[in-house]
């Protein structure tokens, strides 16, 4: 089940009922000036924070016991992102540093911003879901042996690259037939795996309010996680559904098997045998199963 819903999000979370919500992806615009066709990204601070806090309580009462949130904002935001978890009564779990491998913002009295953070929390002290996920990344320079099964996920992301505007944006990003970007706060299919993988089962239900282009529903749907997707701007909307009609290599999440193919019983959590292909031979079919179609 994918659906795509057009219009605010708290107006229609109000309207709609599809069960309890097992996971919450919230990117919401950040209040920075940028531009957006249907909202005013320079609210009163305080407006702007009042509304995130009604976000996140209506999410809350959304969701099921042990529900995760996945609250994403810039680094100068965390205290009033921890504020607004604790105020709203759900349990921070981690504070994620998502270190996007893009340039940092230059400052001339302090040091450069290179990150943003990702606030992980829960309704209820425990997570319903947590796979602690194994991943492969490149052996730094000073290890002296190769590992055997990679290592276990820590709470500094440095591995996903923001789609950032120009040239390095790649081809994951929507672009018109003018070659402008259809939309460009467009979350990676990376970031969505993750988040997915670590806190979802297959058939579970997730949420994402700010939907923009519904990268959440492009990974939630190779998952065979249900999803529900709220967005303002009808030709985001317009885009996410074509964007799932016809889907696009660079959306396939099968690219990242591989490196995550050193986690615990990952073929239960992927929820799909992935399909035969070269980046499965070798040493992932010791750990993914690739005898399904
Ligand atoms: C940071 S973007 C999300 C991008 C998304 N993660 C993606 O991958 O495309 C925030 C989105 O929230 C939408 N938005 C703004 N106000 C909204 C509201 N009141 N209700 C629903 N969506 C809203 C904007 O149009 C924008 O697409």
């Amino acid at each position: 089940m994918i659906e795509t819903i057009s219009g605010d999000c708290l107006t229609c979370l109000d309207n709609i009922d599809y069960g309890k919500f097992d996971l919450t992806f919230l990117d919401p615009p950040f209040n920075q000036g940028k531009e957006y066709r249907n909202h005013k990204d320079n609210l009163p601070e305080s407006v702007y924070w009042e509304w995130m806090k009604d976000v996140c309580r209506k999410i809350l009462e959304l969701s099921s016991d042990g529900a995760a949130l996945y609250f994403l904002q810039r680094e100068k935001n965390t205290g009033e992102v921890l504020r607004i978890i604790k105020e709203t009564g759900w349990t921070l779990q981690n504070l994620v540093i998502w270190k996007k491998n893009t340039s940092a913002i230059p400052g001339m009295y302090r040091f450069g911003k290179h990150y943003q953070i990702i606030a992980f929390a829960t309704k209820g002290s425990r997570p319903r879901v947590f796979h602690w996920l194994r991943i492969d990344p490149p052996l730094p320079n000073a290890y002296r042996f190769q590992r055997k099964d990679g290592v276990y996920l820590t709470d500094v992301w440095d591995d996903i690259r923001e789609l950032t505007s120009g040239y390095f944006a790649g081809d994951e990003a929507l672009r018109a037939e003018n070659g402008e970007r259809i939309h460009k706060q467009q979350s990676p299919i990376h970031l969505l795996l993750r988040i997915l993988l670590s806190s979802t089962n297959p058939g579970d239900l997730v949420l994402d309010p700010f939907a923009g282009t519904g990268t959440t529903s492009v990974v939630a749907q190779q998952l065979q996680r249900r999803s529900v997707g709220i967005e303002i701007d009808e030709e985001n909307v317009i885009a996410k559904k074509e964007r799932i009609e016809d889907f696009r290599k660079s959306d396939d999440i099968l690219r990242y098997a591989d490196y995550y193919a050193y986690t615990p019983e990952i073929e239960n959590i992927w929820g799909q045998q992935p399909k035969r292909s070269k980046l499965y031979q070798g040493r992932s079919q010791l750990h993914l199963s690739c005898t399904g179609s």
